[in-house]
């Protein structure tokens, strides 16, 4: 205990003593850390540091959070994003596994959606329309005719104000999007928790209300590569989805609104199988989305916590389980990464397929698809919705 406490008096003194060095005094001083809590165990650490400002002048902070077993995870302000997740391999070697930049400007120049939080609405809005009690909006078509992840300035490209709790390893992001912010009806306020757990599981719960009748659909938008070396793809990496069907999609990435059952086809991850295994097999769908780029129609569709999808690099040992309370999971293997964009901290850029998404959520174009589970929030009603990420060695 003794030994522990002397390692973290000297880590407080390390990073008072880099904050002074990094302060030029000049008012212009960037890079400077502080701690914001240390648990009572005096070996955890929720740090916080300036991450510079966007194009309008708005400073962004990074948080970066840190248990016990030493996984890390840093994230900033700026759209909620996961910049870097640092977890061990089977020789407890800790890397990051998140594809991510190193600076602000980077984030904030196009991109796509690298850790971010995403809304108002995630995923695909056919036309960038929708009908409520009669009342038709018009979102930013944004992806081609359709409006993607909440239009051109989604939740993704906003500051968030964080917040986090005393004695906690939870930081607390909130957001108010206004009354017609990218053609959504209502006032929403919005807030996001994300909490590092001791077992190396970092969850997700988002909240939500609103003064008027509005459509919500939030997920977390970060692409992994569980390898930790992102001049890999990720076909290596074995994936289960929990899910027996899913959601065809036509050529601008909508769902048809058929339900299809996954059995025979390439889309059926029922059983662990690498990604790369029948991502390139002759098959219309996967013509349509480039790869895989759709949403799988969970088993469970109880709003209790449920097991949804699991991904496995075997050379590295890690593990990643994804539970959550949402109908649905859209996988989509980066097919539109395309070697332009600078890996974060190396010389290299992200090609094709380095990375995966998992994004939890409603069914794509839900407001125009009655079949569909609803999206639509009342005033007085609380929108809550949570995933878990959870990493392990096998
Ligand atoms: C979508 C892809 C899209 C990507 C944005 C994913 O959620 O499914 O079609 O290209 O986000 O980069």
């Amino acid at each position: 205990m003794k030994k522990i406490k002397h390692t973290v008096y000297f880590l407080c003194l390390f990073s008072f003593l880099f904050s002074l060095t990094n302060c030029k005094g000049d008012g212009k001083s960037e890079k400077t850390k502080e701690n914001v809590t240390t648990r009572e165990s005096e070996i955890d650490f929720l740090t916080k540091e300036d991450y510079g400002t966007t194009p309008e002048g708005e400073k962004v902070e990074q948080y970066t959070l840190t248990n016990k077993a030493g996984m890390e995870v840093k994230i900033i302000t700026y759209g909620g994003r996961i910049t870097s997740l640092k977890v061990p391999d089977k020789n407890g070697e800790f890397e990051n596994v998140i594809l991510g930049f190193d600076s602000i400007s980077q984030y904030t120049s196009d991109n796509p959606y690298f850790g971010a939080l995403i809304g108002r609405y995630g995923n695909r809005i056919a036309g960038g329309k929708f009908s409520l009690d009669g009342e038709e909006y018009q979102l930013p078509q944004n992806d081609g005719q359709n409006s993607l992840h909440g239009g051109d300035k989604g939740f993704d490209k906003v500051v968030w104000t964080a917040e986090v709790p005393a004695d906690s390893t939870s930081l607390v992001l909130t957001y108010k999007s206004k009354d017609g912010e990218m053609g959504y009806p209502g006032n929403l306020d919005v807030q996001v928790t994300y909490t590092l757990n001791e077992d190396n599981s970092l969850d997700v719960d988002y909240e939500a209300e609103t003064d008027k009748k509005t459509v919500v659909n939030l997920t977390q938008h970060s692409y992994f590569n569980l390898t930790g070396d992102f001049d890999n793809t990720i076909l290596d990496h074995e994936v289960v989805i929990n899910a027996d069907r899913f959601l065809p999609v036509d050529e601008t990435l909508i769902p048809t609104g058929e339900i299809r059952d996954v059995e025979g086809t390439p889309f059926d991850f029922t059983e662990a199988k690498i990604v790369g295994k029948e991502i390139e097999a002759e098959n219309e769908q996967l013509k349509l989305g480039l790869g895989y780029d759709h949403c799988w129609v969970l088993d469970d569709q109880s709003e209790d916590m449920h097991f949804a999808a699991s991904a496995y690099d075997p050379e590295s040992g890690r593990f990643m389980e994804v539970s959550t309370t949402e109908p649905g999971i859209q996988f989509y293997t980066g097919n539109f990464l395309d070697g332009t964009l600078p890996q974060q901290g190396g010389d290299g850029t992200y090609a094709k397929r380095s990375g995966f998404c998992l994004e939890t959520q409603h069914y794509p174009d839900s407001p125009n698809q009655e079949k569909f589970p609803a999206v639509v929030l009342n005033p007085g009603e609380q929108y809550s919705s949570k995933t878990t990420f959870k990493f392990s060695v096998k």
